[in-house]
């Protein structure tokens, strides 16, 4: 058994990753290639039924709250997703992890960034994604990909500003770590992305 091989998928709400992961997902499997697909939060019993609460609750939530409860989600899903996975030799795609936490509570919503670091080392341990794929768009463009408002959650309802200090932590955290995150240009084609995808996977993790 091989050791597997982590490959996370983030952007702000409306730049196409879940698409691109479904494309990734097919190209791996069409070449005989196990592969477990999950996503944040969410991914066990307990990591959905939070992201519910996280997606959806109509009280407000203190953004230190968010934090702590994406932090319990995911280590649940490390413990019985992502690790035994990794360790049967497959790869894993993982539909955000925490760079999402870092952009959305950190940058979004203001909560310290060394305090999610510091929660980072403590659920992750040595685990980190050996590829982290950040779809960037303009917010502008994101925000007219987001269908229908009334099926909006809570996350895609904040404001154009929010979207700007989310994308913009994303691009710093990028910059800190060019080995992991690769910055792919979402606002071109959809063939030229998935080539670009390709090449990069081929290179990573086949
Ligand atoms: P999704 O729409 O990509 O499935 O993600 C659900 C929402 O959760 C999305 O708006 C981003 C948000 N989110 C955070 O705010 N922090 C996190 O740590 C994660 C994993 C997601």
């Amino acid at each position: 058994m091989g050791k597997g091989c982590f490959i996370t998928f983030e952007g702000i709400d409306g730049a196409g990753k879940s698409t691109q992961l479904a494309w990734v997902k097919e190209l791996l499997v069409n070449r005989g290639i196990a592969v477990t697909v999950t996503r944040e939060p969410g991914g066990t019993s307990l990591g959905e039924r939070l992201r519910e609460i996280l997606l959806h609750s109509e009280d407000a939530v203190l953004p230190e709250t968010e934090a702590l409860l994406m932090f319990a989600a995911r280590r649940e899903h490390i413990d019985k997703v992502i690790t035994p996975a990794l360790a049967r030799g497959e790869v894993v795609l993982c539909d955000r992890f925490t760079d999402a936490t870092i952009a959305y509570q950190g940058g979004g919503s203001g909560v310290s960034i060394a305090k999610l670091e510091s929660l980072e080392r403590w659920v992750q341990g040595d685990l980190q994604p050996d590829l982290t794929l950040y779809f960037d768009l303009p917010v502008e463009v994101a925000k007219e990909r987001i269908n229908d408002p009334r099926r909006q959650d809570r996350f895609e309802r904040e404001t154009d500003g929010f979207f700007e200090r989310v994308r913009f932590a994303y691009l710093a955290r990028a910059r800190a770590q060019p080995q992991r995150i690769r910055v792919i240009d979402a606002n071109v084609r959809p063939a030229v992305i998935n080539k670009k995808l390709e090449d990069i996977i081929s290179s990573i993790c086949l």
